[in-house]
């Protein structure tokens, strides 16, 4: 029930291929896959091509985080690309129901992500078109950033309104948290209501590099955290 996503920002660049595989092998569920283009975010990182070379190494799902402003020209190279799931900012895009639907019509899970300012009303009106809700627990730009704590209560709120949906709908759509989740507070953000866990320097900062256990340790850990919750 619960997803872990390693976010390949803090993986080694030169051996992304092998990185994949094997964070993979250690039990990762999904590979966290952040866009970022100097203008939406200060930072610039990967695009499509990294996502074509990727591809063949895993058949988890790959998870697209688009920070980039503008979206919608950029999703269906990365449906191309081999994207399972695309997520985007919503304050990036001009029409947010259309981007959506631009990413569901590429092959894609559909996702909106909140910055800690970001007021999680903008999800009321598109639900039925959101499969994933992703949460910043940071600032979005930079790997290795502390925890904003105002995001358990922000979680809380979330999980209320997902809850109250899949109520009414019969569809569940996942609640995905992003930053500084590391082993000593996973397990207080899976009880305010995340399932899915986005982990960059938690995952790939762990250990020596000299030991090739180190995925299996630090996975192993975090999993052994969200066994101790009770959904
Ligand atoms: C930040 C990115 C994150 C980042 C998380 O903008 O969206 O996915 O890699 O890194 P950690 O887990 O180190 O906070
Ligand atoms: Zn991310």
């Amino acid at each position: 029930m619960y997803r872990i996503a390693p976010s390949l920002l803090s993986a080694d660049f030169a051996r992304l291929g092998e990185e994949v595989r094997d964070v993979i092998a250690a039990g990762a569920d999904w590979i966290h896959f952040d866009v970022m283009d100097n203008h939406y975010v200060p930072n610039l990182t990967i695009g499509p091509l990294v996502c074509e070379a990727i591809r063949p190494h895993t058949t988890a799902p790959i998870d697209v985080h688009l920070m980039v402003k503008p979206v919608d020209r950029i999703v269906p190279d990365f449906a191309k690309a081999g994207a399972n799931v695309i997520t985007f900012h919503p304050e990036a895009s001009e029409h947010v129901d259309r981007t959506l639907g631009l990413i569901r019509d590429a092959g894609c899970q559909a996702g909106l992500v909140f910055n800690p300012a970001t007021p999680l009303d903008w999800m009321d009106h598109v639900m039925d078109k959101l499969d994933v809700v992703l949460l910043m627990s940071v600032n979005p730009g930079f790997g290795g950033q502390k925890f904003i704590p105002e995001t358990l209560n922000k979680l809380r709120a979330a999980r209320a309104k997902l809850d109250a949906y899949e109520e009414r709908s019969g569809r569940r759509i996942l609640l995905e948290i992003d930053g500084g989740v590391k082993t000593d507070n996973i397990a207080e953000i899976a009880r305010a209501g995340a399932d899915t866990f986005v982990a960059g320097s938690a995952v790939f900062g762990a250990g020596k590099a000299s030991d090739p256990h180190r995925y299996d340790s630090i996975l192993g850990a975090l999993r052994a955290e969200l066994a101790t919750v009770r959904a």
